[in-house]
């Protein structure tokens, strides 16, 4: 099944070197996206979706990261073993990312222009070969991507500044600079998060129907149930560095095993702080010193004693949906 994944991780551990000691964050993630496919990963707050994704682009730096297991197939090649140049390639082939804060993604000090036409130009130095393209034609390829995003009036924002752009248009831009090489896959952390929920919705719109028309596989990256409902197909509940369920999205609202699911599903839909501790007391654990076992045993209702001695495998719970539990280990644990 996953030898069609366009990404396939697979029991990966990433630690960080922190002045406490080592930061155990990532604690055997495995997941996949097909090629396509349109697949969501939820969680709260520092639970590691990020990580797990700086991972994937090979753009975690190391140190102060560590990996010392697991591996990260990237159209069937490891990112983690890959050299510098090898994972340029691969990356320029099939994978591109919308970063989480569209300001820090952009330079301040180049014009989007400027931005966009060196992603162009690398895009044809590495991807495909086909020698140098004229300055006419990257302005034009350039102008018909902030034209594909609907921002208005391509020729002047090629000459502003990001400060000069409103949230909303440099979540445009950002989108346009990760889809113009034509990515196979796209990674999407948080599109449109730092906006106003309209605007949000409007990007979000966007970004669907650009990829559904070009057939790009997705990872959507959400705090958001609701976006995860309308969005995506498959969906992986992440906690505290560990996936802890997975399935089709219309089964895991329908009938969410994991009681961490449950308990988001019972949240109020945007899981902020705040609004999570409503369905789940506690919050998540320092990873310096992760609870044994179980990591949500602290704060599960249903805990029971072997949960805070071994780490539950994940497993089936029908035929597309799994989870790391012992509540549905043969025997109730
Ligand atoms: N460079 C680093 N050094 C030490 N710890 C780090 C580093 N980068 C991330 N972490 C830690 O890893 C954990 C997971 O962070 P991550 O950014 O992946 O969370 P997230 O799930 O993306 O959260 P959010 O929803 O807020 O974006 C956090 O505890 C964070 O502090
Ligand atoms: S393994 Fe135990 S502590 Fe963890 S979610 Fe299941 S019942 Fe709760
Ligand atoms: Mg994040």
């Amino acid at each position: 099944m996953e030898e069609k994944a366009i990404l396939d991780i697979r029991d990966l551990h990433v630690w960080f070197r922190v002045y406490e000691g080592v930061s155990r964050v990532l604690d055997g993630v495995s997941l996949y996206v097909r090629g396509g496919e349109h697949v969501g990963l939820v969680g709260e707050t520092g639970c590691g979706k990020t990580v797990a994704m700086k991972t994937a682009m090979g753009i975690l730096r190391s140190p102060p990261a560590l990996f010392p297991q697991g591996q990260v197939l990237l159209a069937g090649r490891d990112v983690l073993k890959a050299a510098p140049i090898e994972l340029l390639r691969m990356k320029g082939k099939t994978i591109s990312m919308i970063f989480q804060d569209p300001l820090s993604a952009l330079n301040p000090v180049f014009t989007v222009g400027q931005q966009i036409f060196d992603v162009i130009r690398f895009g044809h130095r590495w991807i495909r070969d086909d020698g140098a393209l004229t300055k006419t034609k990257v302005r034009g390829i350039a102008m018909e991507a902030l034209t594909s995003v609907q921002l208005p009036d391509p020729r002047r924002i090629l000459s502003l500044y990001p400060l000069e752009l409103s949230g909303g248009m440099r979540q445009r831009v950002l989108i346009a600079m990760a889809l113009v090489n034509r990515p196979r896959f796209l990674i999407a952390d948080e599109p449109g998060s730092a906006l106003d929920v309209t605007i949000q919705a409007q990007i979000l719109s966007l970004l669907k129907s650009l990829v559904k028309e070009a057939g790009i596989a997705v990872l959507l990256i959400t705090h958001d149930l609701g976006v995860v409902r309308e969005t995506v197909e498959r969906v992986y509940i992440m906690y505290a560095g560990r996936v802890v369920e997975e399935g089709q999205t219309v089964e895991i609202f329908d009938d969410p095993k994991h009681p961490y699911t449950q308990g988001l599903l019972s949240s109020v839909p945007r899981l902020t702080g705040e609004a999570l501790a409503e369905g789940i007391p506690g919050t998540l654990s320092d990873y310096t010193e992760a609870p044994s076992g179980c990591r949500f045993h602290p704060r599960c209702p249903q805990a029971m004693e072997k949960c805070a001695q071994q780490k539950p495998p994940m497993v089936k719970v029908s035929t597309k949906q799994h989870v790391a539990c012992y509540l549905y280990h043969g025997g109730g644990g």
